[in-house]
């Protein structure tokens, strides 16, 4: 077991009392950090990814530089498929490009079961690395895209605008993409499993791109492949936070997958939600990402709206409502961690 210096975020996922609200960020190492940038000069993304002393060492800048409360694993969603079988590369201005998108039978065949030990062995090691660095500073974070959106990333090649290629794979292959959808959820459970047993202590399941589906649909081709990775996970009782953007309308259902962690998109009201579902599962976010371009001023009283909606007691992790741009000022993103750290006590008097 570790024996943590700061573990106000694994409390808060269990809903146990603490002092005041924990706060990460999702996208925390990354191009807005000129220390990040910095390595990058020296390494393209995938080899920061697949060097394990460069992952640790971009993990730990965001603990060291802004004094967020948990690290999240340098890595990327796209780390399962490319080791399915699936070769992308990472294009200036475009994003991940997969060279040979799934279209049919054949493909879909060849796409491996992994030993997440050692065909991740990079992620493995990167994980054990990070632990030593941090030295039970903070929690580490584990995470894998849902099966869904890991989906539309192997289907469509590249982002997209209208996902018209896997809504097509849906609608007339169904099967196939069931049988592909429980394959990516078998892979991902035995990686995030591996992750837990070499020392992560959350694991974040990011659906990024469930809000693209019809409620139905996203029962069907996204919740379904969310709680067989829950079902399936090794772990003692490290919490599982689920991030399905978009897919507010759901919260109820979301609250009863198994996760004990529910992330929002800003798109919804944090107060409203919390009544919703707070007896069931911890809530993370969720200010809009873009409110980090403003001065302190604005900063400080969105963040403090967040803090007020949520109300008073546990089971709030502060974050964006998703990733943080990169052209964000590290300054900026500071200033909203200091006020949450500070002004949150107030919701935690009383024992709470
Ligand atoms: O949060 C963290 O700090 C951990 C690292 C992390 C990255 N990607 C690093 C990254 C995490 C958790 C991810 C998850 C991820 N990757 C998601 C789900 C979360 C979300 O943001 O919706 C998705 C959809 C991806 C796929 C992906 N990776 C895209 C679409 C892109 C290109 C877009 C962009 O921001 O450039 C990436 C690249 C990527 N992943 C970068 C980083 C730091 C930027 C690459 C670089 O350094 O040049």
């Amino acid at each position: 077991m570790d024996n943590f210096q700061n573990d106000l975020f694994l409390r808060s996922c269990k809903c146990l009392p603490v002092e005041r609200t924990p706060i990460w960020i999702m996208r925390q190492a990354g191009r807005y950090l000129p220390e990040y940038r910095a390595v990058r000069e020296k390494a393209d993304f995938l080899t920061v990814c697949k060097t394990p002393e460069l992952a640790a060492e971009v993990t730990v800048q965001p603990i060291d530089l802004i004094g967020v409360d948990a690290a999240i694993i340098f890595s990327d969603i796209l780390v399962i498929p490319e080791a399915m079988g699936m070769h992308f590369a990472m294009e200036e201005g475009v994003g991940p490009v997969f060279t040979q998108p799934i279209r049919n039978e054949a493909d879909a065949k060849a796409l491996r079961y992994i030993d997440p030990f050692a065909d991740l062995k990079y992620v493995i090691d990167a994980v054990i690395m990070t632990k030593k660095e941090l030295n039970g500073r903070v929690p580490l974070i584990g995470f894998s895209g849902s099966p869904w959106t890991l989906l539309t990333y192997m289907v469509e090649g590249q982002g997209s605008k209208t996902f018209s290629k896997v809504k097509k794979l849906i609608f007339t292959r169904p099967k196939l993409a069931h049988s592909l959808l429980s394959k990516i959820a078998d892979v991902a459970a035995a990686f995030l499993s591996a992750k837990i047993e070499s020392g992560v202590n959350a694991v974040q399941i990011f659906d990024t791109w469930g809000g693209i589906l019809s409620e139905d649909d996203f029962k069907e081709f996204s919740l379904t492949y969310i709680q067989k990775i829950i079902s399936q996970l090794r772990r003692n009782d490290e919490p599982v936070i689920v991030f399905a953007k978009g897919v507010h309308y759901m919260l109820d259902k979301l609250a009863r997958c198994g996760a004990d962690v529910l992330g929002l998109d800003w798109t919804i009201n944090i107060g409203k939600a919390r009544k919703k579902v707070g007896d069931k599962v911890a809530l993370q976010g969720n200010l809009d990402p873009t409110v980090l371009y403003a001065g302190r001023e604005k900063i400080e009283k969105e963040a403090g709206k967040i803090l007020t909606l949520f109300g008073q007691g546990s089971g709030h992790i502060f974050n964006l409502g998703h990733g943080i741009f990169p052209d964000v000022p590290p300054e900026n993103l500071k200033v909203l961690v200091d006020f949450v750290k500070k002004e949150s006590a107030y919701f935690h008097r009383a024992g709470e």
